[in-house]
């Protein structure tokens, strides 16, 4: 009798579910999943490697000789002028699971800043308002979320009152979800009545762009250029008038910032030239002997690493609209928790799973007059990735505090060599910024400094 009702239940339950599934499948894009499971099952991954590509070449952050340095104060003058006209946006991508960080709730959410304890958000936020304000204009500000944590974003700007944006001046939409698969490429189900979703990678973000309307209100706005970065970096110049000036000036597609890798296995993309384009290899696809080879001057010649951080024209990204050209999958082996064929519930131990991901460097060999313009890992790049060590909350914090101090003595300020320093990016969005401030008011001499 029991069993009966045990099964009557589950059948009523299964039977409830049905429409949701039902939902989900008929939201699927079949001829993407089509696409990505060519790509990643049948055929398996090639070697992703170009046949032939040598290290790319990028720009120093600082001018190595008087034509550079005049490039770069006619491009700054450009990059502000096209910011005062209202021709750039700053496009966040925040629609990550953050599974390393194992956050609960959306990273940007994540109280990141050493003082006043200020979500990553929030800085980004205050950046903004501090560029518009020093420009005189309203820079607008895309967050792609995925439909795992967009309610979740909204509600928290809600609670914080946009953080004073205008809500004309802010926009939150959705990135598409991909189903994972086993390595035969069957769908997975999560739950009864849900398949194993995931987000499409960052790569998504192009074809959200346009989805959600905000390439063509961009078009609207005269909106030009878009600046991309990822939503754990607190460092980042969510405007930078040089960088956006150069890649205009250049009339590049699509811009990249470049680090100096602390050494030849550094876990990041690696940017290569082919021919006249530009690309990004994994750090995991490099060839060792590759990632050892130096150059005449003693460096390692494939140095230039990726810290996400792009400026994309707007024209360019809506070139992906009609679906001619697209980002290729990539195969990501991961445990997904599902239900097997008796609807008993496994967590995997080992990866179990495909989750298909397409990624925005994917489209830099697509872009005309690709531009690298290197950065200053102090000054721009410091992410919160993982719990603990390497690009952690505390790496972060500690980052934040060293660049703060790095103003400040630049400026000509003495303070405490362990004192916390936090300055709020709307006060001083930028380094220039802080060093005309009067700082009368503050005192130096404490051990917590809150400028703001
Ligand atoms: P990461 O590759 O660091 O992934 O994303 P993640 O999901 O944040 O973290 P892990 O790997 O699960 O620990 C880099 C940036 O790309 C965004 C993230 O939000 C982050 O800003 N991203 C990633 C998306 O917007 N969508 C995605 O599908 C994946």
């Amino acid at each position: 009798m029991e069993v009966i009702e045990t099964n009557k239940l589950r059948m009523e339950e299964l039977a409830a579910g049905r429409p949701r599934l039902a939902g989900q499948v008929d939201a699927l894009d079949w001829s993407e999943l089509e696409a990505a499971l060519e790509e990643c099952i049948f055929k398996k991954e090639e070697s992703g490697l170009p046949e032939t590509y040598g290290p790319a070449e990028y720009l120093t952050i600082e001018p190595e000789d008087s034509g550079q340095e005049k490039l770069y104060a006619q491009a700054l003058e450009h990059g502000e002028s096209l910011v005062r006209a209202g021709k750039t946006a700053a496009f966040t991508v925040a629609g990550g699971q953050g599974t390393r960080l194992g956050y609960d709730g959306p990273k940007g959410t994540l109280p990141v800043s050493p003082i006043k304890g200020k979500p990553l958000f929030q800085l980004f936020a205050e950046q903004i308002l501090g560029v518009s304000e020093k420009h005189g204009v309203a820079i607008p500000w895309y967050v792609m979320c995925s439909p795992l944590n967009l309610e979740a974003t909204v509600a928290h700007f809600e609670e914080k009152k946009f953080y004073g944006l205008g809500m004309e001046n802010l926009k939150f939409f959705s990135q598409g979800v991909m189903p994972a698969t086993d390595f035969d490429g069957n769908l997975l189900l999560a739950e009864s009545d849900s398949l194993a979703l995931s987000p499409n990678g960052h790569g998504g973000s192009l074809k959200a762009l346009i989805d959600s309307g905000s390439v063509t209100e961009m078009a609207e706005r005269g909106v030009e250029h878009v600046s991309y970065f990822q939503v754990d970096n607190p460092l980042v110049s969510v405007i930078n008038p040089l960088f956006i000036g150069l890649h205009d000036l250049q009339s590049s597609d699509m811009s990249s910032r470049s680090l100096t890798k602390t050494g030849p296995f550094e876990k990041l993309g690696n940017f290569v030239s082919i021919g006249d384009r530009v690309a990004i290899i994994e750090y995991s696809d490099l060839p060792e002997e590759k990632a050892l080879e130096k150059d005449g001057k003693g460096r390692i010649k494939y140095r230039a690493g990726s810290p996400a951080i792009h400026v994309l024209r707007r024209d360019f990204i809506e070139q992906f609209a009609s679906g001619e050209i697209k980002l290729p999958y990539h195969r990501a082996e991961k445990k997904v928790a599902h239900l097997d064929e008796k609807g008993e519930a496994i967590t995997p131990q080992e990866p179990n799973a495909v989750k298909f991901e397409t990624f925005v460097f994917d489209a830099l060999p697509l872009a005309r007059n690709p531009l690298i313009l290197e950065a200053d890992r102090l000054e721009e790049f410091s992410p919160v990735k993982n719990r603990t060590g390497v690009d952690s909350l505390e790496s972060s914090q500690a980052d934040q505090v060293k660049r703060a101090k790095r103003w400040l003595r630049n400026a000509g300020h003495a303070v405490k060599e362990d004192a916390i320093v936090e300055i709020c990016p709307q006060a001083f969005p930028n380094e220039r910024h802080l060093a005309q401030a009067d700082l009368g008011e503050y005192d130096l001499d404490a051990d917590l400094i809150y400028l703001g």
